[in-house]
């Protein structure tokens, strides 16, 4: 564990030394570590991350990413969050399991208006959105549902696919959760991801796919059980090698320095003692030593790639707020629950029409 963290100190040494270099070298706006909630703060917030790309937030609604490499515009709905926690008879002999989460999210505050809505009517009125705004496709990064609710997953597939507009999804941590079932969280999440959300993925493959829009790589990463696999590692590095402009999207943000443990994958203290809710989440406790060896690369492999491949963005959820973080050029965006009716039009757009 002591050698993992030297190798992430140094790692990040360099990093910071990275960013900071950019800095001097007068590009103005540069954000050299991260910044929190940028919406809350400033309401506007505009971040040049590197050479490559400019990035500007409108509010805690809209990102337009700027990239020399990207030819024709596109435009994205990212959501995350929902927590639909509807249920039918089908979900009696699971009821001890989904309990807790069947009564987490049952009535929440619209984002901007306060006034009292629900996840349901969230996400159809989100989706109105997206017809009217005439986006490319819309992507929701995972905790769609509370629990496996198969009434949940098939009602969300049917409001989906009514839009008539193209829709990917990556799972979060409480899609594929039922609290307190035996197994590993790795277990648990192939089996109800295979019996319940297979409906949510066009036949991808689950732990990670990518599809292409108008010329824009999207990959989506399932990092809900915090670890990266080696399956994922490779399949992301190879996914990179293609050199296109890309985003990622996974459910839970990866470390970035000075934000929570909840940013957990790929954070240093992410281990048994920062675990501060598997009793109540009936789960696993994290491991003793922290993330494997595969994580912390990974975590290192984004920023790589953000370097070296084309790689523009990240976008997580997981977390419920909106937040941007940049290092060494690498920005990340967290979003609001969609719950609360929060989205997110991403646009990414030539660099010549900024110019
Ligand atoms: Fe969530």
């Amino acid at each position: 564990m002591a050698q993992k963290l030297q190798s992430r100190r140094q790692f990040l040494k360099t990093s910071l030394t990275g960013s900071m270099a950019l800095a001097a070298g007068g590009i103005t706006g540069v954000s050299a570590l991260s910044c929190t909630n940028p919406a809350d703060r400033d309401g506007i917030l505009d971040t040049v991350c590197s050479g490559k790309s400019s990035i500007t937030t409108r509010g805690d609604i809209g990102i337009r990413i700027y990239s020399e490499k990207v030819d024709t515009p596109v435009r994205l709905m990212v959501i995350s969050d929902t927590h639909l926690w509807m249920s039918d008879d089908r979900e009696e002999p699971f009821r001890q399991y989904s309990e807790r989460m069947s009564k987490a999210y049952n009535k929440t505050r619209h984002f901007q208006t306060q006034e009292e809505t629900n996840p349901n009517e969230a996400l159809q009125k989100t989706l109105e959105l997206a017809k009217k705004m005439g986006v490319d496709a819309i992507f929701h990064l995972g905790d769609l549902v509370s629990y496996p609710s198969e009434a949940g997953v098939e009602w969300a597939k049917e409001q989906f696919d009514a839009t008539g507009i193209p829709w990917y999804y990556i799972s979060g941590n409480h899609d594929w959760h039922y609290e307190g079932m035996e197994g590993t969280e790795i277990e648990l999440r192939n089996e109800w991801a295979a019996k319940r959300l297979a409906l949510l993925y066009h036949g991808n493959n689950p732990l990670l796919y990518s599809v292409d829009i108008k010329g824009l790589k999207v990959v989506m990463l399932d990092d809900s059980v915090y670890e990266i696999l080696p399956e994922q590692l490779s399949l992301f590095r190879k996914e990179m090698k293609e050199g296109k402009p890309s985003l990622m999207m996974s459910h839970i943000p990866l470390y970035a320095p000075g934000f929570s443990v909840g940013y957990g994958c790929g954070h240093p203290d992410w281990n048994a003692e920062s675990d501060r809710n598997f009793e109540l989440e009936r789960r696993p406790r994290w491991p003793e030593g922290g993330h494997s060896e595969t994580t912390f690369e990974f975590w290192k492999e984004v920023i790589r790639s953000h370097a070296r491949h084309n790689l523009l963005a990240t976008f997580a959820g997981h977390v419920h707020s909106q937040s941007s973080s940049v290092v060494d050029g690498w920005p990340q965006f967290t979003l609001k629950a969609n719950f609360s009716g929060a989205y997110n039009i991403v646009e990414i757009l030539p660099m010549k029409d900024l110019l």
